[in-house]
């Protein structure tokens, strides 16, 4: 069945490979017979009438929304806010005059998100759920569900939910523009073809993948991840996945930041993940490589096919620049776990913490 372990040592190493069959499936979950885009008219509806979009959600679905508020500006046009669950209640943004809310959870059972979802039904505001399990509970309360289609993910760490959530927020996404009459240049389900293509082909390449994590992760205490732009938000979930397995203290920051104070922190050696897979931010990023590299870290450059140089420790195959954080995420995945492995962690259950976290 689904649930099963099969040949896989871990359920997290199944489910990184399972993530091009993910992506696959969605593509034809959402998309009908004329090639359109299969949505629910009410979503449609709901986004296209809104003036504002505040994206709640936690941990690794927070960063997915971090992506899904690029998506959404950049190719729909509509302003988007993105809040941690548990922090919102305090700092509850004002809100637009026709606000829609959309809740990312990969189990539909987040207390912190929950939470949230009921205050702002009783203020009135519409909700749409991004989950994984359709009849969960932030689904049956939302007015609208969108499923990832990702299947069971049983590893703590989330893998193939959060590319799932992406690929269904690009394609929410696109769909919204086009129901705004906004042109673009930018087929979401070519492209995500593609995508999963490039995905497969690095799921293949795991033993160079585990070299690094030997090479770079070996007794460190610490490790750092930067990116500019998209980057940065697949670096903050690259710091997630490594400090929650491998027990590692990971860092996620901008590549601008670095300067203005955890540039004091690196050391000899102190292992350092760039990646360099935007156009616009190549050169920039390499500029914070090379400082860091002049105070003695250790770093790893993860770039994409066409902005690659030589010495890059590992490159991605080319796929739409908006897109780049489905695939870039798979090296950063796959190095936490064999990090992890290494140092004999328990990789699927990880100490201390919960499949889905159902306590405020
Ligand atoms: C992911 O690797 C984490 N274990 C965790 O951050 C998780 O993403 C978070 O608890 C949110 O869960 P949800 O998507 O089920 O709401």
């Amino acid at each position: 069945t689904d649930i099963e372990k099969g040949t896989y040592p871990h359920f997290m190493l199944k489910e990184i490979d399972e993530q091009p069959f993910v992506i696959r499936k969605i593509i034809q979950e959402y998309q009908d017979e004329n090639d359109d885009i299969k949505l629910d008219a009410d979503i449609r509806n709901a986004m296209k009438e809104c003036d504002r979009i505040y994206i709640i959600a936690a941990g690794t679905s927070y960063h997915a929304g971090l992506l899904g508020k690029q998506f959404i500006e950049k190719l729909a046009n509509i302003p988007v806010e993105v809040h941690v669950a548990s922090e919102f209640s305090y700092n509850m943004p004002l809100l637009s005059e026709k606000p829609l809310f959309v809740y990312i959870s990969q189990s539909g059972e987040t207390a912190d998100s929950r939470s949230v979802l009921v205050q702002t039904k009783e203020l009135g505001h519409p909700a749409l759920t991004i989950t994984n399990v359709p009849g969960s509970t932030l689904s049956r309360e939302a007015d609208y569900t969108l499923h990832l289609h990702a299947g069971p993910e049983i590893a703590v760490a989330s893998t193939k939910a959060y590319t799932a959530q992406m690929a269904v927020l690009a394609i929410l996404a696109v769909d919204t523009a086009r129901a705004k009459g906004i042109e673009l240049d930018f087929d979401p389900m070519q492209e995500l073809g593609i995508v999963a293509n490039a995905m497969e082909a690095l799921t293949d390449q795991k033993e160079e993948l585990e070299d690094l994590a030997r090479e770079y992760l070996p007794v460190t205490r610490n490790c750092f991840f930067i990116g500019r732009g998209i980057d940065f938000y697949v670096g903050l979930e690259g710091s997630l996945k490594l400090k929650e397995i491998s027990y590692i203290q990971a860092e996620g920051f901008a590549g601008g930041e670095l300067k203005h104070g955890t540039i004091a922190l690196i050391e000899e050696g102190t292992p350092v993940v760039a990646l360099a897979t935007q156009e616009n931010v190549n050169y920039s990023i390499r500029g914070n490589v090379q400082e860091v590299e002049a105070r003695g870290a250790n770093s790893m450059i993860i770039s994409m096919k066409g902005l690659d140089k030589e010495g890059d420790a590992f490159v991605i195959p080319h796929v739409h620049e908006i897109l780049t954080p489905l695939v870039s995420v798979v090296p950063l995945q796959l190095i936490s776990y064999y990090a992890a492995l290494h140092r004999d962690c328990d990789v699927d259950k990880p100490r201390n913490l919960a499949k889905s976290v159902t306590v405020e």
